[in-house]
């Protein structure tokens, strides 16, 4: 089966302009509060969604779920531990079963960098990259972007920090595009063994910078992204002990009280403890449950835009055209 390329794939968001992303984002934003939510039923009426995880989720699976029936689509959900992947089938063959099966849109996550643009070759419904590997994240991304936006108006101009272990995140990949796209400034800051020197020169022409001091990236910051220590990933003894990591690393309500003003995202599941500390997680300046209730409108209007039902909502909504942040 050739790759049919009028279908729109989200593999990740390098390629997306500040144009693309705005529209979205203001597709979201005008998604939050609707005032008639049966007019939304309409849009993907008609249009099968599957969520296809080969890697544990809640955030994003729960998030896309409720957008889709939000939307009106009909949502079948698939673990790969319970399908036939168990039994050998390839990421082409399961794809080539859903499209046969009658799905439109296949929102995959996998613990592979690289699977979903394996998928969206072999496949003729829209393929929503949910996360693989370490390589990207668009929907968190373009989430993280959106709660950023709701607290400055605009991230053009911000710094931003993204901190922890940045070389097994494929959130932070996504949002080095994202954010600067948007036109900010990203300063990525870890330990080096999580955090390579010659990290920022995979992004030519991205206003992206390492440090590896902490205190140093939030004394300038206008915002500050804990990442979690992923001990799934961690091979080869990248950190002498979490504890270590938290006291030069972590948001903790003692370092945080140099910072009483500056945001804290963390786009979860948090280790809490280890990057951050629960005050800081839960505390006043904790932006974390604002961005998981952004998922659900930016995965809205991802759905939206794949089922090119992104013209229909916006003829709904002429307002958002005016919007116009980034
Ligand atoms: N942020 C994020 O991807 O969370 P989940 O793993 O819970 O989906």
């Amino acid at each position: 089966m050739a790759a049919n390329t009028a279908i729109r794939h989200l593999l990740d968001v390098d390629e997306w302009s500040l144009n693309d992303i705005q529209r979205l984002l203001d597709m979201a934003d005008s998604l939050r509060g609707w005032s008639d939510p049966n007019s939304l039923r309409s849009l993907l009426r008609d249009t099968v969604v599957v969520t296809l995880f080969y890697e544990n989720s809640t955030r994003t699976r729960v998030s896309f779920e409720l957008a889709a029936k939000a939307l009106g689509a009909d949502v079948v959900n698939i673990s790969a531990s319970a399908s036939s992947v168990t039994k050998g089938e390839t990421i082409r063959d399961t794809v080539n079963t859903l499209d046969a099966l009658g799905a439109d849109i296949i929102v995959m996550r996998h613990e592979h960098s690289g699977a979903p643009n394996t998928a969206a070759r072999w496949s003729n419904s829209s393929i929503i990259n949910a996360g693989d590997g370490w390589r990207a994240h668009p929907s968190q991304a373009l989430l993280d972007l959106l709660t950023l936006r709701s607290i400055f108006g605009s991230a053009a101009g911000k710094k931003i920090v993204i901190a922890g272990d940045i070389i097994h995140s494929r959130v932070a990949r996504s949002n080095i595009y994202a954010l600067t796209t948007a036109g900010a400034e990203v300063i990525l800051c870890g330990p080096p063994t999580m955090l390579p020197q010659t990290f920022a020169a995979a992004y030519p022409g991205r206003n992206v910078s390492v440090t590896y001091s902490i205190d140093e990236a939030l004394a300038n910051a206008d915002a500050v992204m804990a990442l979690r220590i992923q001990k799934e990933r961690m091979t080869g003894g990248a950190l002498p002990s979490l504890r270590e990591y938290r006291q030069f690393f972590g948001l903790t309500a003692e370092r945080m009280k140099a910072y009483p003003h500056l945001p804290i995202l963390h786009p979860g599941p948090m280790n809490e403890g280890v990057e951050i500390d629960p005050e800081v997680a839960h505390g006043a300046q904790s932006y974390v449950e604002r961005q998981v209730a952004n998922g659900p409108l930016v995965r809205m209007a991802i759905l939206l835009w794949a089922a090119r039902k992104d013209d229909a909502f916006l003829n709904m909504a002429p307002q958002t055209r005016q919007i116009g942040r980034h």
